[in-house]
């Protein structure tokens, strides 16, 4: 989704905002601009399509050392030239981006060409820079103050005006912001990554808040232009973490890097004298988290469906009730909100807009919610009352991999934690914590699988649709498969519970439509085997992922994981299926990293 750069400091700052934008690429765009204050008016350049056209666009002298960039997602107007960003004043001396919706933009733009104001694009967006610029008020900060106390919706602006050519002011109100502090130099940015290459000290807005931002420092106020004191945060990414390291997709990258980010994941937080986990910045005591009768996950995309994973370990392992819903349907349908429930946000971005609005208004009943979230300092991570990052690293490819194996393996960690304060055994708990020491190398097992993966990719990626049945533990598995499969080949895969198949999709199995199946070696598995019968026994072909050793008494390909504990081998069962989504991608030449109409951040609803 849309990202925003800026930079105020001695260098130029074009270079500097376009590098900046290139880190932001994997959010999903369709077109990207600059504006820069040079001596006179600010000059604008945009492009629709990447950001290398946009650097073909840029004119061969562009000096200015303030200036704002930003890639956009179109909502409202097609991806156009015009309709890109930064918007500028009808006399061009004011420039501005903006990330997120402006819900009162129809009225606000009637009312300004009442007041003879001609639009240049047909973005919510553009209404914000004319209402800058018409503002009485004297300074820029005064000026945007003005403008945002007009707007009903979700922003993160970034201003500059040739009039006050030495700063950017700047504006939250649910789309993340950040500022980076360097050496007589400031950045701003939607998304740390966009700064990590020029400083690890960083500071974060709050909603409601702006900055008024220099080469030397900055200032915090509040909509009541009262001054907040903010304090410096230390990012721990580094910019190599940002390359794609000699692999040739990030989703490449990303899949291989699982069992070194696991173990760091891991690291401290099995307890091996009481079998439990230790998970302190969930910030409930031992005796408060007893108390919950409930657990309620929310999440959005794949990260619901890992959430659907985690419930149901949370009940193998704690035997209390937990479900998973999808955050984007709770938020629309007043959510009765229970005092003795432990509420559950998951994201690896932090930012997803359906499950931040999910956690505001759990907390605006009263409800408790503590988060899983990988980006350390997002969003979500901050409005949650507590919980655990994932620490996968950044995850650049759209389709997410590492993260959700992350979070397959947080949610382990609260349930063998939940479990172990309720009836969990020491002898269980100590299985499962064994489970997961066990976990990396195994997945390093399946990735070593790879060239083989590919081969049986390569099979099912010319077919036009696919079945993917799972059963209870595997169902989830099955619905994150399809998943992936559909986000980067393209291709129609439909997720189906193995118990239902003889209540409908039975009609469509065919020699044409390949199924895959997850067979976990556990207690339904006779059930499993006799559903993969009924496949086979109308000529489907089968795809079968199991555990070595697994008799399956039927023709099949089949790729076989290692055995872990049961409830944790859903884990290691998506990950061959990120391998086969990948291969059938390759194979039908799709942009692996950057699937068509998708971002990897959804900051809108
Ligand atoms: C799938 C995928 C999406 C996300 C979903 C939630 O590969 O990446 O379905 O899982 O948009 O995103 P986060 O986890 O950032 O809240």
């Amino acid at each position: 989704m849309c990202g925003i750069v800026g930079y105020v400091g001695g260098q130029h700052a074009a270079p500097i905002l376009v590098e900046g934008l290139s880190r932001l690429e994997y959010r999903g765009y369709d077109s990207a601009g600059i504006g820069v204050l040079t001596s006179g008016a600010p000059r604008v350049v945009r492009t629709v399509g990447r950001v290398r056209d946009l650097v073909d666009a840029l004119p061969k002298r562009l000096a200015g050392t303030v200036g704002i960039g930003h890639t956009r997602w179109a909502t409202h107007g097609p991806a156009t030239t015009a309709n890109a960003h930064p918007h500028r004043s009808e006399d061009g001396r004011i420039v501005l981006v903006h990330n997120g919706i402006i819900d009162n933009a129809a009225a606000l733009r009637e009312r300004l060409e009442a007041a003879g104001v001609t639009f240049a694009s047909e973005t919510d967006t553009e209404v914000l820079v004319h209402l800058v610029a018409r503002s009485s008020a004297v300074t820029l900060e005064d000026k945007v103050l003005d403008a945002v106390s007009q707007v009903v919706g979700t922003w993160a602006v970034a201003v500059v005006s040739a009039d006050h050519p030495d700063r950017i002011v700047v504006a939250r109100n649910g789309s993340p912001l950040v500022l980076g502090i360097g050496e007589k130099e400031m950045f701003v940015a939607s998304d740390v990554s966009a700064l990590v290459r020029h400083t690890s000290q960083v500071v974060h807005l709050e909603d409601g808040e702006l900055a008024s931002v220099t080469a030397d420092g900055f200032r915090t106020f509040t909509a009541q232009a009262r001054d907040v004191p903010k304090t410096t945060e230390t990012v721990t990414m580094t910019a190599d973490e940002l390359e794609l390291g000699g692999h040739g997709t990030f989703m490449h990258k990303e899949m291989h890097e699982q069992p070194q980010t696991l173990l760091r994941m891991l690291g401290g937080r099995l307890d091996d004298r009481f079998a439990t986990a230790r998970l302190d910045g969930l910030r409930i005591e031992p005796r408060e988290l007893r108390q919950f009768r409930r657990v309620k996950i929310l999440g959005c995309g794949s990260a619901y469906y890992v959430g659907q994973m985690g419930a149901s370990m949370i009940e193998d392992l704690a035997r209390i009730p937990a479900d998973a819903e999808p955050a984007s349907e709770f938020r629309y349908r007043n959510p009765i909100i229970e005092p003795d429930t432990l509420y559950v946000a998951v994201s690896q971005s932090g930012e997803t807009a359906d499950t931040l609005f999910a956690v505001r208004e759990i907390q605006r009943k009263g409800g408790r919610v503590v988060g899983l979230v990988n980006v350390v300092g997002s969003s979500i991570a901050r409005a949650c009352d507590g919980g655990v990052y994932l620490h996968a690293g950044p995850e650049v490819a759209v389709a997410s991999t590492k993260a959700l194996t992350h979070m397959g393996v947080g949610f382990a960690l609260l349930a063998l934690l939940l479990g172990r304060l309720h009836d969990l055994s020491f002898a269980d708990g100590a299985r499962i914590v064994e489970g997961l020491k066990k976990l990396p190398d195994q997945v390093a097992a399946v990735l070593a699988e790879e060239k083989a993966i590919a081969e049986v990719a390569a099979t099912v990626a010319q077919a036009p649709s696919l079945f993917f049945l799972g059963r209870v533990r595997g169902y989830p598995v099955a619905r994150e498969g399809a998943q992936k499969f559909k986000e980067i080949s393209y291709r129609h895969a439909e997720a189906y519970p193995a118990s239902e198949l003889k209540h409908g999709p039975l009609a469509l199995v065919s020699p044409e439509l390949p199924t895959v199946a997850i067979v976990p070696d556990d207690e339904l598995l006779e059930r499993n085997v006799g559903a993969l019968h009924e496949v086979s026994a109308r000529g489907g072909p089968l795809l079968v992922v199991t555990h070595e050793g697994v008799d399956l008494g039927v023709a099949c390909a089949r790729i076989d994981v290692p055995k872990n504990e049961p409830e944790l081998d859903p884990v290691l069962l998506t990950i061959p299926l990120q391998l086969l989504a990948y291969h059938a991608a390759l194979v039908l030449g799709q942009d692996i990293d950057r699937p068509r109409n998708l971002a990897k951040s959804v900051t809108v609803e």
